[in-house]
């Protein structure tokens, strides 16, 4: 039979090939994943050792199907030929390469896909010299888009018994899935029960890339409200981990009120009557609640203002008085209230006693008092015609004098508030006796006969005294000025110089009379003015002439007796000077001067003072 003679044929071939395969082998190296960036190309090595050198030598490349999980071959390559097989996702892709002087391949991959992240075999046949087969799993990558955050644009309650949803993160078309933290601030959210939610939603996207979303639901506090929100995306690369982080956002929190604050917002500094003041009320809730004014004495009566401020025109000091403010928290219902003392400062107008106008004896003294009503200590400052006369609310006038009348002007101010001010006066009024000015001088004067000269007479007195004038010799006066103020009355008379005059003139009122008194001594006027009788002035003269010639003939005696006993050289011609005072400055001074045979007037224009020289021989004829 043949059978068995076959079978054991069989059975060496088995025993052969099984001791041959004990005795020579391959082994395998590959790597156990390679990871590459979408679209570059990927390279993976395949290193193969046989103990014993094949006579032939078959490699061939298989891929897993992502589906089922069959193998499909993409490659054949022998001693004889290198085949891409046809018709795979490869086809095109794939060349198959030595790696230098080693025993081994690369496959290289162009282009690589998403749908290459694949399991890749690569499996090596040298019939006798025996075979093996190694896998490597192509890993793709391919970074996400910068994550996109929303927040929650509502406010939030912090009474919101879970947590609320309050912002959103997206990061679009990753490879591999990436991952979403949260932060607040630099910290990062780790869900916690009752606290904070993480809800994630992935979507696959037909072109196979990962989009995920997550949303933070969160139990907000007061403190959020200055806290950042951010969302930070991790993703693989080749060999690494990187993040992109969001941009931060904030929250609006809501939170009841605890406490409000009022406070005076303006003027600053102390209140006065008239001024404008603003009240303004603040809380610590967010958002800020209604608030109601009111005054504490009227609880009930809400005062109109316009939001947080209460404006309260031209206060007086009626408006002085605790102010409050309420808000009652929607979210509680509970109301808190703030208030804040207002003081309206005033000053009353100055009450000045003795009132308007006060009559004074002479040497009577008094006391006036100036006056004004303040919430704040005054300062008064008196003053009589625009100059000091004293400080503080009382003034002393003691013995009064015709120079005490006048107005008392009293000004009060309030140093701590400048804008309060007042003032008031009082009229003082002294009577009394008239009073002469310079009465007790007796006025003596000179002038020449027949010029006129004025005389002037002032008298303080009130009653306003009446100035009258008595005049003894002269009759031609008469009064050409009176003039009178409040408290003095000027007399002006004037007087024709005949001869020598006495001058009265007396100031009356009702307390009395004061004169004054003024002597006129008349001077002769000279030949030329005077008006004297002509056949006086011309027997004047020849008994003038006469003496010069007897004077002139015992000069020439004497000058002859000396020139014989030889004594003197020369004589000299007597001269006369004629010198007129006028009570004008611009005087004139007529100087005559006589020669034996001739008279020649000359005009000098002098000034007011005496023309008489020391020389003896000048002949003053003013007296
Ligand atoms: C994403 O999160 C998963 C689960 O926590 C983790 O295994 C994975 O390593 C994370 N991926 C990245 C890129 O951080
Ligand atoms: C935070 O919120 C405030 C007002 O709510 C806003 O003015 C500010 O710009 C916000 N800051 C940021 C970084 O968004
Ligand atoms: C006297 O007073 C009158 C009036 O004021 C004036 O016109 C006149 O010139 C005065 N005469 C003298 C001499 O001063
Ligand atoms: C003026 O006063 C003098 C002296 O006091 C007196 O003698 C005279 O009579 C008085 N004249 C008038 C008009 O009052």
């Amino acid at each position: 039979m043949a059978f068995p003679k076959n079978s054991f044929k069989l059975l060496f071939v088995l025993i052969c090939s099984l001791s041959l395969n004990a005795w020579a082998k391959v082994d395998m190296t590959m790597e156990e994943s390679v990871e590459v960036y979408l679209g570059d190309s990927a390279g993976i090595p395949c290193q193969y050792v046989f103990s014993e050198q094949p006579r032939a030598f078959m490699i061939q490349w298989f891929v897993r199907n992502p589906s089922s999980s069959s193998r499909e071959r993409i490659y054949y390559g022998d001693n004889a030929q290198q085949i891409v097989d046809d018709g795979t996702d490869f086809t095109g892709r794939i060349t198959v390469s030595n790696i230098g002087d080693k025993e081994g391949v690369l496959l290289t991959i162009q282009d690589v896909q998403l749908t290459d992240e694949r399991e890749f075999f690569c499996q090596v046949n040298g019939m006798a010299a025996g075979n093996g087969e190694g896998k490597t799993h192509l890993r793709v990558f391919d970074p996400p888009m910068a994550p996109v955050i929303e927040g929650v644009h509502a406010g939030i309650s912090v009474t919101n018994e879970l947590p609320s949803r309050i912002a959103s993160c997206e990061a679009r078309n990753g490879f591999p899935r990436p991952n979403i933290t949260w932060y607040r601030g630099i910290s990062p959210l780790t869900p916690t029960h009752g606290q904070i939610n993480v809800v994630i939603l992935v979507t696959r996207e037909s072109s196979g890339f990962y989009t995920v979303q997550s949303e933070l639901q969160y139990k907000v506090a007061k403190e959020d409200k200055d806290v950042l929100f951010s969302c930070e995306v991790s993703y693989y690369v080749p060999g690494a981990v990187r993040t992109a982080e969001s941009k931060g956002i904030n929250i609006t929190v809501h939170y009841p009120t605890t406490v409000v604050e009022l406070w005076k917002e303006s003027p600053q500094g102390l209140v006065k009557e008239g001024d404008t003041v603003e009240i303004r009320c603040q809380g610590d809730g967010n958002p800020p609640p209604p608030f109601t004014f009111n005054r504490q004495q009227e609880q009930e009566t809400a005062l109109e203002a316009s939001d947080d401020t209460l404006v309260l025109r031209e206060v007086t000091r009626g408006d002085s008085g605790v102010y409050q403010c309420r808000s009652l928290d929607l979210d509680t219902y509970e109301e808190v209230m703030g208030d804040v003392q207002l003081i309206v400062h005033y000053l009353d107008p100055a009450l000045v006693v003795p009132k308007d106008s006060e009559i004074m004896f002479k040497g009577e003294s008094l006391t006036a008092t100036c006056n004004a009503l303040s919430s704040l200590e005054t300062f008064t400052v008196w003053f009589k015609n625009g100059l000091q006369v004293g400080t503080g609310h009382m003034l002393f006038l003691q013995d009064a004098t015709y120079d005490t009348a006048g107005e008392y002007v009293c000004e009060v101010t309030v140093p701590s508030l400048p804008g309060l001010h007042t003032s008031g006066s009082v009229h003082i009024i002294v009577q009394g006796a008239p009073q002469m000015k310079d009465a007790d001088r007796e006025v003596e004067m000179e002038e020449g006969a027949g010029k006129w000269m004025n005389l002037s007479c002032e008298a303080h007195a009130h009653p306003l005294p009446t100035i009258s004038w008595t005049v003894t010799g002269s009759q031609s006066w008469r009064e050409v000025l009176t003039s009178a103020t409040d408290h003095s009355t000027i007399s002006l008379v004037s007087i024709k110089v005949t001869s020598d005059i006495t001058a009265f003139c007396n100031a009356t009122n009702e307390m009395g009379t004061e004169a004054k008194s003024f002597s006129i001594s008349a001077i002769p006027m000279d030949t030329s003015t005077a008006p004297y009788s002509p056949a006086e002035g011309n027997g004047v003269i020849i008994v003038v002439v006469i003496i010069c010639v007897l004077l002139l003939a015992v000069l020439g005696s004497v000058l002859y007796f000396l020139h014989k006993k030889g004594k003197i050289p020369c004589g000299r011609s007597g001269k006369q000077e004629i010198t007129k005072e006028n009570p004008n400055k611009d005087g004139i001074v007529v100087e005559m001067k006589t020669d034996t045979k001739t008279e020649e007037a000359v005009l000098l224009k002098g000034g007011n003072g005496d023309k008489n020289g020391p020389n003896d021989q000048y002949m003053d004829l003013r007296k």
